[in-house]
């Protein structure tokens, strides 16, 4: 079964599918990204995310093009994201730092490029602090070019949101960030969206997988049989009640999953509405946890947290 994916209109009149593959993981083994992107295509996903940081970009690439040469998809069906390191906001480095992603994923373009971080370190690990006005310049740069259709920011607060919105030319679309529903972000995600400024979900799941041992104590949520009585009232998982809550906030959700079955049932969720009552139930379980505090960032000047 293929499905079909709703979009997302983004300020710049791009259509984002509200569900992409996350593609993240520490140590991946060699072929389990390129698996599945290739599965993930096959079940309907047409958004992927990625990022320079992640290594994984050259896979991420091969099963693209293998799937466009298939004839599975087009180029133009697909919204691929990948994002600028930390190491790299000096403006100058925007460019060339683009291009080698491009050459990796095997793509004249993407989709979104993001500013990964707030954060900007040397190879030492030094605090460079560089504005991210001088950030935003290269990533104006890139987007004239067409190397990329859109330009966003990732893990940006309110604060350093509302600098770039007031002094940018061009607006960031997006501003990718940590929202689950154990760290549902009412007050940014409202931020971002009288912005007009899309929040997408990264660890959409967060406490709500059960690959996750190195949360176990926090997990009321996979043990709760309200939540569970919910997901049996639909025939759905825990995980996937949690992506069709974020997606009717509509916030685009990326779940990573290298399980071909994980990465079809993470797409099946466009059959079911949650009522009023059942949304509310599941923000009940908001403890304000982040799965992704970057701890190693923290001693920085620009740390969002
Ligand atoms: N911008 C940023 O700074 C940032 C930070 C973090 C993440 N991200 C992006 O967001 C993506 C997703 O975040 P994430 O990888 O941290 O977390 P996530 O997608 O919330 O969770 C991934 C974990 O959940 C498991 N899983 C997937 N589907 C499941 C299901 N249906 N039932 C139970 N468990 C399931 C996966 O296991 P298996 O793989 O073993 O199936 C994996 O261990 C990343 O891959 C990356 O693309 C961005």
């Amino acid at each position: 079964m293929v499905v079909d994916v709703p979009s997302i209109k983004l300020s710049n009149g791009q259509d984002m599918p509200i569900l992409g593959l996350g593609t993240y993981a520490r140590k991946p083994e060699p072929g389990q990204v390129l698996n599945s992107v290739r599965w993930a295509i096959d079940a309907g996903y047409r958004h992927i995310d990625t990022a320079t940081v992640y290594k994984n970009e050259a896979e991420v690439g091969e099963a693209i093009s293998e799937k466009i040469d298939q004839g599975v998809v087009k180029r133009e069906q697909l919204f691929v994201t990948t994002k600028l390191w930390n190491d790299k906001h000096a403006r100058s480095d925007v460019l060339p730092t683009l291009k080698e992603s491009l050459a990796k994923l095997r793509l004249d373009y993407v989709d979104l490029y993001l500013v990964h971080w707030p954060v900007s370190v040397n190879d030492k690990g030094e605090d460079l602090a560089i504005d991210h006005l001088d950030t935003w310049k290269g990533m104006e740069e890139v987007l004239a070019l067409g190397l990329t259709k859109a330009i966003g920011v990732s893990n940006f607060n309110e604060e350093q949101l509302e600098r770039l919105l007031k002094e940018a030319t061009v607006k960031p679309v997006v501003n990718q960030v940590e929202i689950n529903p154990t760290l549902t972000q009412h007050k940014l995600v409202r931020f971002c969206q009288e912005r007009s400024v899309v929040p997408v979900a990264y660890t959409p799941l967060g406490l709500v997988s059960d690959a996750r041992p190195e949360f176990a104590g926090l997990d009321v949520i996979k043990t709760d049989p309200k939540l569970g009585g919910l997901a049996d009232k639909y025939g759905k998982t825990r995980a996937q009640v949690a992506l069709r809550y974020l997606t009717q906030r509509n916030i685009p959700v990326l779940p990573k999953s290298f399980t071909k079955s994980r990465i079809e049932q993470n797409i099946d969720i466009f059959d079911f509405t949650l009522t009023d009552d059942e949304m509310a139930l599941v923000d009940g379980y908001n403890i304000d946890h982040r799965c992704v505090p970057s701890k190693a960032f923290a001693h920085l000047k620009n740390y969002p947290f």
